[in-house]
């Protein structure tokens, strides 16, 4: 007789309804959990499907029943058996609630050791993330997780679908490549056969995609590894995944349209959603003003409000004295539940570096007549306090949050405060269209300035500047605003991109914007600009997240849960323990040395 992994499954755990009772299953999965009652045994089988309940006992099949005393958790099983109702004991929460399989053959694939977590107890993920990680294969059983990659991998099918049919091809670029200085940090790949020398891995196909265009490829994409040896955060992985996208001939507008239809079909085939036709454009400099960041969460108001003229003359020197004096107005109705003690806390976060670094945070009750009861009220005359709380938009029982400082400052530390009241006094309502909020932000600065106080490409040097600008590209870099983008859902950046300089005139100018000299920038990018002499299409691209697409779609709030193998806050592997020091036979052959490492130079051997 063949046996149960020969003959084949014949449904999945998850699919078994009222219609197929009196049907003779074949199911295949992991003990879920196990109960005796009464000389019976019930298992709820697991498959990524979802859950079976099965049943043995001495009468319905003896030698299976025997057999089935052996099962413990995570043991690896088929089943043959009859589908039955479960009559008055349905199970509403489980799919499969309405039958149960009685079940006249068992065999045991294979047995599992106790695990060092429940899979099963999918509620608590909150299981401690080291023994998670060292164990995710198990980890990865749990039903919640299988969800986030079941969806994760429909979203990747789906966007292959979708791109094709606007007309892309799927092109692939290296992941070993030449290292150019300027965006991420990278990661170096020795060369064994040219002793010394190294590859970097890339950090974004960017070079290479905008090569495409010169080839004529037209429509680019691709769903590709990037690697970036930065410091890790929840929403930052040291190798991620973006679908990669370049086209010739591009606008903004051209770049952003095909992209929000990936995104509706997406929300809608994945989750149900109905997302806008179009989606909201808010420029860089009003994203700013507006939520102290370039990445604003739209969902809820309470905007920051600009009080420099409001409070001009007040006499409070703080105020008085700063370029900037911005606040918040928080609701009557969530104001009232911030006490002193909470208002303290909540200073010591402005303070905070992670937060922005305030120098202190000016917070003012307004009582019934408008009038303020704050630690520095008694600076401020009553009538002024009066005018400046109408000027604010404050009603009795309000909060104003000031921040007074520069624009670096006081922006980032209200968007910090924002986004704390957000989550502290459950700012954001449930209103569906309010689940889901993207945003276009546009024109960002095509120029930065590093920690040496020198000007730096905010994206990459290849960014095209408005139009407009290009005459104060070396007179007044700060001004200049770039043909620069990014897509933002819920607060989240999901993507970025820029039409990209394809005019040696306006390259030129770039560079001298940004002080490389033509020799220097001939050494960096020779390749690039040498191929932008062969008549390079205008072009533009976008690339988006597709870890931070999955964990939000799928409501995760870190990518560990939606990458299969991450890394840890450090770097690690902590399932393979990885990275490990390569041994010294496998340095010899690539002609690399120790160095020590600080701390250690008794031991190791001297550096060169
Ligand atoms: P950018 O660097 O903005 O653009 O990256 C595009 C998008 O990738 C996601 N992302 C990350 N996700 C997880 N972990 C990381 N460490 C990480 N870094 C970035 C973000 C981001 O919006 N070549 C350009 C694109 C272009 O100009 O076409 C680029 O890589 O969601
Ligand atoms: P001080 O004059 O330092 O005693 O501060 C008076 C009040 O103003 C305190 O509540 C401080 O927290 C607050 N404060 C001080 N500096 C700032 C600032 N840069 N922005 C906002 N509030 C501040």
């Amino acid at each position: 007789m063949a046996t149960l992994l020969e003959r084949g499954r014949s449904h999945d755990c998850g699919s078994l309804r009222g219609e197929h009772i009196g049907d003779d299953v074949v199911l295949f999965g992991w003990v879920n959990f196990r109960r005796d009652h009464g000389g019976r045994i019930f298992i709820d089988l697991r498959d990524r499907e979802g859950l079976t309940q099965i049943v043995f006992g001495p009468d319905i099949d003896g030698s299976a029943h025997e057999a089935a005393q052996a099962l413990r958790s995570e043991f690896c099983i088929g089943v043959r058996g009859k589908v039955i109702s479960r009559g008055d004991n349905v199970n509403e929460k489980m799919p499969t609630g309405a039958i149960e399989v009685e079940v006249s053959e068992l065999e045991i694939f294979s047995e599992s050791q106790t695990p060092p977590f429940n899979v099963a107890d999918d509620e608590r993920l909150e299981t401690n993330e080291n023994l998670r990680l060292k164990y995710r294969y198990l980890d990865l059983r749990r039903p919640s997780l299988q969800r986030n990659f079941i969806l994760r991998s429909k979203l990747g099918t789906l966007t292959r679908a979708h791109m094709s049919g606007e007309g892309f091809l799927e092109l692939e670029t290296p992941y070993m490549v030449k290292y150019t200085p300027g965006g991420a940090r990278n990661f170096l790949v020795p060369s064994r056969l040219a002793p010394g020398s190294f590859y970097a891995l890339a950090e974004s196909p960017q070079i290479f995609k905008q090569l495409f265009m010169v080839s004529g490829f037209d429509k680019y994409f691709q769903i590709t590894r990037c690697f970036r040896d930065e410091d890790l955060r929840n929403d930052r992985q040291p190798e991620f995944t973006q679908i990669d996208v370049e086209m010739s001939f591009a606008t903004p507008e051209r770049v952003a349209e095909p992209i929000e239809r990936l995104m509706q079909r997406a929300w809608k085939e994945l989750l149900g959603v109905e997302l806008p036709a179009t989606f909201p454009r808010m420029t860089w400099e009003e994203a700013m003003n507006r939520y102290g960041s370039d990445k604003p969460d739209t969902r809820f108001g309470m905007e920051i409000i600009d009080a420099k003229a409001a409070t001009a003359g007040c006499g409070f020197a703080v105020f008085e004295k700063a370029e900037y004096v911005k606040c918040l107005c928080v609701p009557a109705d969530k104001a009232g539940t911030l006490g002193r003690n909470q208002l303290d806390k909540l200073t010591a976060f402005a303070k905070k570096r992670e937060s922005g670094g305030a120098k202190g945070l000016a917070w003012a009750n307004i009582q019934e007549d408008l009038t303020w009861k704050a630690p520095f009220a008694k600076f401020i005359d009553e009538a002024k306090q009066k005018e400046m709380s109408q000027a604010l938009g404050a009603e009795a029982g309000s909060l104003l949050l000031f921040i007074a400082d520069d624009f670096e400052t006081t922006h980032t530390v209200l968007c910090s405060l924002r986004l704390k009241l957000r989550d502290d006094l459950g700012m954001l309502g449930d209103a569906p269209e309010n689940q889901w909020r993207f945003l276009w932000v546009t024109d960002f600065p095509l120029f930065e300035k590093n920690e040496k106080g020198q000007w730096t490409s905010s994206h990459h040097p290849f960014t095209m500047p408005r139009a407009e600008h290009i005459e104060h590209l070396v007179s007044d870099p700060g001004r200049v605003r770039a043909l620069a983008y990014d897509l933002v859902l819920n607060g989240n950046e999901v993507g970025g991109g820029s039409i990209r300089i394809h005019r040696r005139d306006i390259q030129a100018k770039v560079f001298e914007g940004l002080g490389l000299s033509d020799e220097e920038a001939q050494q960096k990018f020779g390749f690039l600009l040498e191929a932008f002499t062969y008549g390079p299409p205008p072009h533009g691209g976008i690339a988006l997240g597709v870890d931070r697409l999955a964990m939000l779609m799928s409501g995760a709030t870190s990518l560990r849960d939606v990458i299969a193998f991450p890394k840890t806050q450090k770097g690690q592997d902590l399932m393979t323990n990885c990275p490990n020091p390569a041994d010294e036979a496998q340095l010899a052959e690539l002609y690399l040395r120790h160095r020590p490492l600080p701390g250690d130079e008794g031991d190791a051997p001297k550096p060169e």
